[in-house]
């Protein structure tokens, strides 16, 4: 893609620790935009292409031995190019919403705040995928981790990131609200322990500006 075209879509993401609803939410809100008229697009890190989800087979699979940090940041950013370069350029550049559960401030929140790797080396990736690209709004569905894990645990098998402990949540829910706080009007934050329809319409209000 060029990337000097201006992009006429909006990019949204949703963001926030595990169980939170962002899959929940996404599609209510994919519902919401379509109906003003707008061409959607829904996807999800890692993934959103064949060779972008196979890429996330890697990163989440329980049973493949525990990898590197750097492995698992370079692999994030991988998958991000592809996913990127064939899915959400193209249709940016067409005009259609793009919503995607997750991008890439979920990796400076587990990678970065989880893991310990430094911002700085996640920046210089990001403006080497992305160039300037970055999300128009950024939905933080923020909740006590332990409200999260408890509403993800349902679902059955935990994969790699779900067998972290309370404390490495803890460190991505931070990690999500500071980055926030410095930038309020690209960041919503929303209170994800209220229930299900208060959020829905939270995260419909937190875009509104947008349409
Ligand atoms: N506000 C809520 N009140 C009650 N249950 C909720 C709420 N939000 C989500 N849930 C339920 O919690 C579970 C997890 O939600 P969901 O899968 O949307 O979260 P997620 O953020 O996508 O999780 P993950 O990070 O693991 O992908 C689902 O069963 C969903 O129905
Ligand atoms: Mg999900």
């Amino acid at each position: 893609m060029d990337a000097d075209k201006p992009l006429k879509g909006r990019f949204i993401t949703l963001e926030g620790t595990e169980g939170v609803g962002k899959s929940s939410h996404l599609e209510a809100l994919a519902e919401h935009v379509r109906a003003q008229g707008h061409e959607v697009v829904t996807t999800r890190e890692p993934g959103g292409t064949e060779m972008a989800e196979a890429i996330r087979g890697l990163l989440l699979s329980p049973e493949l031995p525990a990898m590197h940090e750097h492995t698992e940041l370079l692999l994030m950013f991988a998958a991000r190019a592809e996913h990127l370069q064939r899915l959400i350029l193209p249709a940016l550049a067409r005009g259609a919403w793009v919503l995607s559960d997750r991008f890439t401030d979920a990796t400076y929140a587990y990678q970065g705040g989880g893991r310990g790797i430094d911002a700085q080396r996640i920046a210089s990736l990001e403006n080497w995928v992305q160039g300037d690209l970055r999300p128009d709004r950024i939905v933080v569905l923020d909740a006590p981790v332990q409200i999260g894990l408890a509403r993800a645990g349902k679902r059955g098998a935990a994969d790699r990131f779900e067998q972290e402990t309370v404390d490495f949540f803890e460190r991505v829910r931070t990690c999500y609200l500071a980055r926030a706080a410095q930038d309020p009007y690209r960041y919503r934050v929303v209170d994800a322990s209220q229930d299900l329809e208060t959020v829905r319409a939270a995260v419909i209000a937190a875009v509104a500006d947008s349409l």
